[in-house]
């Protein structure tokens, strides 16, 4: 039995709704099993629509308890109910009250969409379609509506009720346990950005006075007892606040803002109205719990999450198609939040490097699409690095392209000219049209194409004229010859042996080059002795280049360039060039690896102690999926794994007693107090990559002073380190340690998601086996999503030579997973399934077991339709 192809939605065919619901009343009776809700719907012809149409309200498994139409019961024949719609057949034409009421059962909702119950808290989810699974609605993003939702519970389950927009009451329901809350959000806001909360919760709170002068109550709701642990969002939140004023002129324009941590949630966050619902991983911190990565990450989706109050709610999207419309652009504002808070350069690398980890393989593989899709069957598989990652890399374009100025006055124009209605791609382009007075047209086409531009440049140097001569071409791997070329600001500058080289060039503006041609060139006059290009600069865009440099030129830019972001690129294109021809030869000796190491050793030297955090990442080599990609096909991850292995080992016997000396110099003093900021943080990001690199050059020595730092460790960051590093050293300690770990932390599951993740990366034969004992473990669960993409999620994706087992058993494993969890969260199943996304490139022996374990999954019966489309694209 196969399950059925999905119907598939165009962006051609959109067309705006036959009817408009103005106001919303909800009146939600909390119950485990038997929640019940009243909606009145405001309901009117929309003068745009088709004057004479049925009603057509989505529903998804619901109950219809009763319904009326301006307070009278409808006769039988007057509409339809099914658990999925409910139909009007001849609506009045004229505006009408439609009152609904339905029943859902929070406890049995195991999508996590809709109104669930996670630990006891009910809480809901309406992004992209689960409001549908609470009343009948137009359930489609242009449909904006002002709601006031009344919340009734017992007193003694949910003392906190929380909904959004502002407080206006509360209550007591008399002669019951019950109570009551009503909120008003005077915003119209599309269904999606609708939310409730209830439950037994702590909070801590404090004031924000806006710009305009609004005293605003900010409040973040976790567990009781874990009050303490949300300070740190809390203050990410003022500071959103402060800087979305300072930066885009963007006040808060409610009396309160809350934020609520819940366990169970499929995404990392959502931007309701007022009511922030957050993965409790990206909200709950201490010291003792979390590690540097999570304080940088709470801090970004805190801002991400508060800037879409103007980047998606104010401003929200016509349909879903526009995705980017308010992800790309949320992404880029909150990258350079935290580029503000901490180090640009090093915030920088970061993303690039989660760029081409996630998105590139994206692009490259049978999942590509443009950053707005012309068509999906599900939704909620576009929620994608390509929407968000390259979506925020098309903003930060367009804002080299235009320059800083005008970025700003088109950005405040797209604000006042879509306030309070439901935008385009097209509406944001011409708020940056009009203020510059520039034709985006060609530019806008980086929305339409899919796929990573390969940019190929040559050089020249002319000895006798003293001229440099670049060439630059693009290219678009799968598109046709005559497929449009796309605009791409390159960012660059010239390296002479001794340093920068100041250049001009009238093709030059801010130092950026506009590539808007298929081919093009600049020459440069006056150039002495032949320079190294330093091309892309700060990544000015999201391409592949190939340029045929020699490690000395390259190692050049490390020592050299001005430009922090192509120091770092320079000594990875090196690295990867060498394991890449380390793993097509096989060959034991890696040629001019001893060269790189030559050079990490000068950098160390120079800039470890002055920049610890720049100098960790200098000391990351690409990653095995990241040199997959640039080999493209015939992948072999073992070779790949080995290759980068011996690399990793000439560089560490290289490094070795330096690591070792700065590594002692960067130690915290005694008694020092912790702090999460980034200079910190960097310190211990050094300390951490040297001991991995010192446990590679000598793993005995390694062992010791990993146990040492287990031992004596006052933060989760280099505990962890500890474990991690130790956790690649097979042995008695190993396992001795692992077991230390989780004995302390039983209590706390989203440490132990770490405990799960670090056995998960093992690459070794074992890690499948020890993955199912993992999975008989008391604190794993199938039900709850960090607890899957801890264990399986980062099998599938950080462990490629497990994964990609030749004998196909890496496969197996997932495969399993993803049928398993699709009965109850197609959502999860459908994200865990993109791991096959490059299969195609795969060497023969493991391209036919992978495309066997995916042929397994879409043969399957019964699938969701999240999971029927990920494997069908995957295969087409
Ligand atoms: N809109 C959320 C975000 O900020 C993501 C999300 C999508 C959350 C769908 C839940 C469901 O990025
Ligand atoms: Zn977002």
């Amino acid at each position: 039995m196969r399950t059925e192809t999905p119907p598939t939605i165009r962006l051609q065919d959109y067309r705006p709704s036959d009817h408009l619901i103005d106001t919303v009343d909800l009146d939600i009776r909390l119950d485990r099993q038997a929640s019940r809700m009243t909606a009145v719907l405001a309901v009117r012809p929309n003068p745009a629509g088709v004057p004479i149409a049925p009603l057509v309200l989505d529903g998804d498994e619901l109950t219809l308890l009763s319904l009326r139409l301006d307070g009278e019961p409808l006769p039988a024949e007057a509409y339809t109910a099914t658990p999925s719609g409910l139909t009007l057949h001849a609506p009045p034409q004229r505006p009408f009250r439609l009152t609904l009421e339905t029943q859902v059962d929070p406890t049995a909702n195991t999508k996590l969409m809709g109104l669930y119950r996670s630990s006891g808290v009910y809480c809901t989810q309406c992004e992209a379609d689960g409001f549908r699974r609470i009343t009948y609605f137009l359930d489609r993003p242009d449909i904006l509506s002002v709601y006031t939702t009344r919340i009734e519970a017992s007193r003694d389950e949910a003392p906190v009720l929380l909904g959004n927009g502002n407080p206006v009451e509360t209550g007591e329901v008399p002669g019951t346990d019950r109570h009551y809350a009503i909120w008003q959000d005077p915003h119209p806001k599309p269904a999606y950005l609708f939310a409730i909360v209830g439950g037994r919760l702590g909070h801590v709170g404090r004031s924000f006075t806006t710009s305009e002068g609004r005293a605003v109550a900010l409040g973040v709701y976790v567990e009781p007892g874990k009050e303490a642990r949300a300070e740190y969002a809390l203050d990410a939140v003022a500071r959103s606040m402060a800087w979305d004023e300072l930066v885009f002129g963007r006040a808060y324009d409610l009396d309160v803002f809350n934020v609520v941590a819940v366990s169970d949630f499929n995404m990392g966050a959502m931007e309701n109205k007022g009511l922030n619902i957050f993965n409790d991983k990206y909200v709950l911190a201490s010291p003792e719990t979390a590690t540097d990565a999570d304080y940088a990450n709470i801090e970004a989706i805190i801002a991400h999450e508060y800037f879409h109050n103007w980047s998606g709610n104010r401003v929200t999207c016509r349909d879903w198609f526009q995705l980017c419309l308010k992800e790309g652009l949320t992404v880029f504002r909150d990258q350079e939040f935290s580029s503000d808070m901490r180090s640009r350069a090093v915030h920088r690398i970061g993303e690039v490097r989660t760029l081409r980890a996630r998105q590139f393989p994206e692009d490259a593989g049978p999942l590509a699409h443009p950053v707005r899709p012309k068509q999906y069957a599900e939704i909620n598989n576009f929620y994608t690095a390509t929407v968000y990652e390259k979506g925020a890399e098309i903003v930060r374009m367009l804002k080299a392209l235009i320059g800083d100025s005008a970025f700003r006055k088109g950005m405040d124009r797209y604000f006042s000219d879509n306030d309070g209605t439901a935008a385009t791609v097209e509406d944001f382009l011409q708020a940056f049209a009009t203020e510059t007075g520039r034709d985006l047209a060609h530019f806008a086409q980086w929305y339409e194409r899919p796929g990573t531009p390969r940019i190929a440049v040559s050089g020249h140097y002319d000895a006798t004229a003293k001229t440099y001569r670049l060439n630059i071409r693009q290219t678009r791997p799968g598109a046709g010859a005559d497929a449009p070329p796309l605009v791409i600001p390159v960012a660059l500058g010239l390296v002479g042996p001794d340093g920068p080289l100041d250049v001009t060039h009238e093709r030059l503006r801010d130092g950026v080059f506009v590539l808007d041609e298929a081919e093009d060139g600049l020459t440069f006059e006056n150039i002495a002795a032949p320079p190294v290009p330093s091309l892309f600069r700060d990544f000015s865009a999201p391409v592949r280049v190939e340029i045929a440099l020699s490690d000395a030129e390259r190692l050049t830019l490390l020592r050299h360039d001005t430009d922090a972001f192509n120091r770092w690129e320079s000594a990875q294109r090196v690295a990867l060039r060498i394991v890449i021809e380390g793993a097509r030869s096989g060959s034991e000796t890696l040629d001019g690896a001893a060269g790189l190491a030559d050079a990490l050793a000068a950098f160390v030297d120079q800039e470890a102690l002055r920049d610890p955090a720049f100098a960790a990442l200098m000391l990351a080599l690409p990653s095995e999926g990241e040199v997959a990609g640039e080999i493209g096909a015939n992948i072999d991850p073992d070779a790949i794994f080995s290759a980068r292995r011996r690399l990793r080992q000439g560089i560490a016997a290289r490094l070795r007693d330096r690591l070792v000396s700065v590594r002692d110099r960067l130690a915290e003093p005694a008694g020092a107090s912790f702090s999460p900021d980034a200079a910190s943080a960097g310190r211990r990001a050094f300390r951490n990559a040297a001991l991995d690199l010192i446990a590679v050059a000598d793993p005995e020595h390694g062992a010791t002073l990993a146990r040492e730092q287990i031992a004596s460790a006052t933060t989760m960051t280099d505990r962890l380190a500890g474990l991690a590093t130790l956790s690649l050293i097979p042995g008695e300690a190993r396992e001795a340690e692992l077991a230390a770990f989780a004995a302390l932390y039983t209590a706390e599951p989203l440490v132990l998601d770490k405990w799960f993740a670090i056995q998960a990366a093992i690459p070794e034969d074992d890690t499948i086996a020890r993955i199912g004992r993992l999975q008989r473990h008391p604190a794993f669960s199938m039900t709850n999503p960090n607890r899957v993409r801890s264990l399986i999620g980062v099998f599938s994706l950080a462990n490629p030579t497990q994964f990609n087992r030749p004998d196909g058993a890496g496969y197996a494993l997932v495969a399993e997973t993803v049928l398993a969890l699709d009965k109850r969260n197609p959502q999860i199943a459908a994200r865990l399934l993109t791991a096959f996304g490059s299969w195609r490139q795969l060497e023969p022996v493991r391209r036919v077991a992978a495309e066997g374990a995916l042929r397994g999954i879409a043969g399957a019966g019964g699938l969701s339709r999240d999971v029927v489309d990920i494997a069908g694209r995957s295969l087409a």
